[in-house]
């Protein structure tokens, strides 16, 4: 492998082999490889109870204003509930609420039972003992591929004391020590 005009070592001399991004299943293995913190977004449901999932396509996108963005599979039951209320809620997940996040990333009938949560001034559910919570007005939304991209401008923010839950390659994990 030659060396890269800078002198530094050629980039593919690090990684594997490159394989097509038409195989979705060593599509989601490469992008795996990319440690996420956990969320489950809720929105106030359309008259049939509050709705759930849990999602780690959650990041930052602008300061100021403050815009967040989260990606919601088309197809999902919960779309619509996202489509016709105005707002929504990010629950960032602490270390503790593993059992949370598996329950929310299922198709139980009824996700919030026996979850603990309130109600902000817009329905929306915030789930009790999470690691921060951003609560948004849906700024837009666009098709994209399978997925839905939804921009939200955060109207409050809190955040607790608790370790987040961590997600990498297809696994939970706990935050590591500092570098
Ligand atoms: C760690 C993790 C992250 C996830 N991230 C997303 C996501 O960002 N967007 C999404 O649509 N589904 C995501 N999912 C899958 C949904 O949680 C799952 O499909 C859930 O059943 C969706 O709820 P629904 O049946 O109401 O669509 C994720 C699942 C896990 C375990």
């Amino acid at each position: 492998m030659p060396a890269s005009p800078g002198g530094g070592t050629a980039v593919r001399e690090q990684s594997g082999d490159a394989v097509n991004a038409g195989d979705p299943r060593a599509l989601r293995a490469s992008l795996g490889r990319f440690a996420t913190g956990v969320t489950i977004m809720t929105a106030a449901g359309n008259g049939g109870g509050p709705v759930g999932l849990t999602a780690n396509s959650f990041t930052s996108l602008s300061l100021d204003p403050p815009l967040i963005l989260w990606s919601l599979r088309a197809d999902s039951p919960s779309l619509f509930a996202f489509e016709v209320g105005a707002h929504f809620a990010v629950n960032v997940l602490a270390d503790a609420q593993v059992d949370l996040s598996r329950r929310f990333a299922s198709r139980v009938p009824d996700k919030f039972a026996e979850v603990a949560y309130a109600v902000n001034d817009s329905g929306v559910p915030l789930l009790h003992g999470a690691a921060a919570w951003f609560e948004c007005r849906t700024e837009s939304r666009q098709a994209a591929g399978d997925h839905v991209l939804f921009i939200g401008a955060v109207l409050r923010h809190s955040a607790s004391e608790q370790e987040p839950l961590l997600f990498h390659s297809g696994h939970y994990r706990l935050l590591g020590g500092l570098l």
